[in-house]
């Protein structure tokens, strides 16, 4: 053991929970103090089922909006995430799709469940930054950007079935066991990050929807142990992937706005369940993505389909000075 590795491991006997927080990233809003994003999910299919068509659409989008930068809400890569670090399909299915000029920009991801089947720690490997440097995934942290701080949450270790039921499927758990201590983590350290923000907007990212009305339905481990969490903590919206279509469900214990978009590049699965439940105020089958305009007193959420069409907006304001 070199005298680094001493230093460090000595260091992290010393700070001990602090070691394993959320790691932390800025990104600056405009000029003017607003920012605006655009949000995909569930999408490397090199250019396949529409995925080229929505990148279009965003790169136009993306330019109207002068947006700061790209979130993505995991599934990355299908059908089994990266073999490795050198895997063509990093470039195939996202530099070579995602070639707008306004979408060279940051983007920021979480991993989804199938980015979990291949190699998922290639995924968080600083060398894919060396093959396009707008790549940043990481399994949880936090992003402040000004009047936004945003909270990436690594869901996919939360859910039971990947466990109990993993079918034909082989996840890399690699650094998620043992699974209890991992959770607990998680949900403590996203706890802290929301307790500790003075941001206007709290807005959290991750891969499976607390609230959906489409396939895989509401997420019960999250209903459970990360919707309380974020209640207290007066986050504003909640954003998603893994159904893969778009979607907007209110919440009536709570001012949280749920928005899944996992609608990159398959779609139109025809099983939408509970069309008609309680705070669905929007649904789409097919593909899209969403596009998140802030300032310091609004916010302004769209749903674009492939062909250019807002298919939902819908706007909140608050007090500039509301009590905290
Ligand atoms: C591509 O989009 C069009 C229009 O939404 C749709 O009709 C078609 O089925 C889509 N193709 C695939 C493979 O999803």
């Amino acid at each position: 053991m070199d005298m680094s590795r001493i230093l460090l491991v000595s260091l992290s006997l010393f700070l001990g929970s602090t070691l394993a927080e959320f790691q932390r990233f800025e990104h600056p809003a405009k000029d003017d103090g607003s920012l605006s994003f655009l949000v995909v999910g569930d999408w490397g299919r090199r250019g396949t089922y529409n995925q080229s068509q929505v990148a279009l659409q965003m790169g136009g989008v993306g330019e109207k909006l002068d947006i700061n930068f790209v979130v993505s809400t995991g599934d990355n890569f299908y059908d089994n995430g990266l073999t490795g670090v050198n895997d063509l399909a990093f470039e195939e299915s996202f530099t070579n799709v995602y070639t707008a000029k306004s979408l060279q920009k940051q983007w920021y991801s979480v991993l989804g469940n199938h980015d979990y089947r291949g190699d998922a720690e290639a995924q968080l490997d600083p060398v894919l930054r060396k093959i396009d440097s707008r790549w940043l995934c990481l399994r949880s942290f936090v992003l402040n950007a000004e009047i936004a701080e945003f909270f990436f949450v690594d869901t996919t270790p939360l859910i039971d079935m990947y466990f109990s039921t993993p079918k034909d499927h082989t996840y890399d758990w690699r650094g998620v066991l043992p699974r209890r201590k991992y959770i607990a983590n998680v949900l403590k350290d996203v706890e802290s990050a929301l307790r500790e923000s003075s941001a206007k907007w709290k807005i959290v990212v991750a891969h499976h929807a607390i609230r959906s009305a489409g396939h895989h339905g509401d997420t019960r481990e999250l209903v459970q142990h990360l919707l309380p969490i974020l209640e207290a903590n007066n986050v504003d919206l909640y954003m998603n992937g893994h159904d893969h279509c778009l979607e907007h469900i209110t919440s009536k214990d709570s001012p949280i706005q749920f928005l899944t978009s996992g609608a990159g590049s398959k779609a139109w699965r025809g099983d939408v369940k509970g069309l008609n439940g309680d705070g669905v105020k929007f649904f789409y089958d097919g593909q899209g993505f969403m596009s998140v305009q802030l300032t310091q007193t609004e916010a302004q959420i769209m749903f674009h389909d492939a062909f250019g069409n807002v298919l939902h907006s819908w706007a909140v304001s608050k007090p500039l000075y509301s009590s905290i």
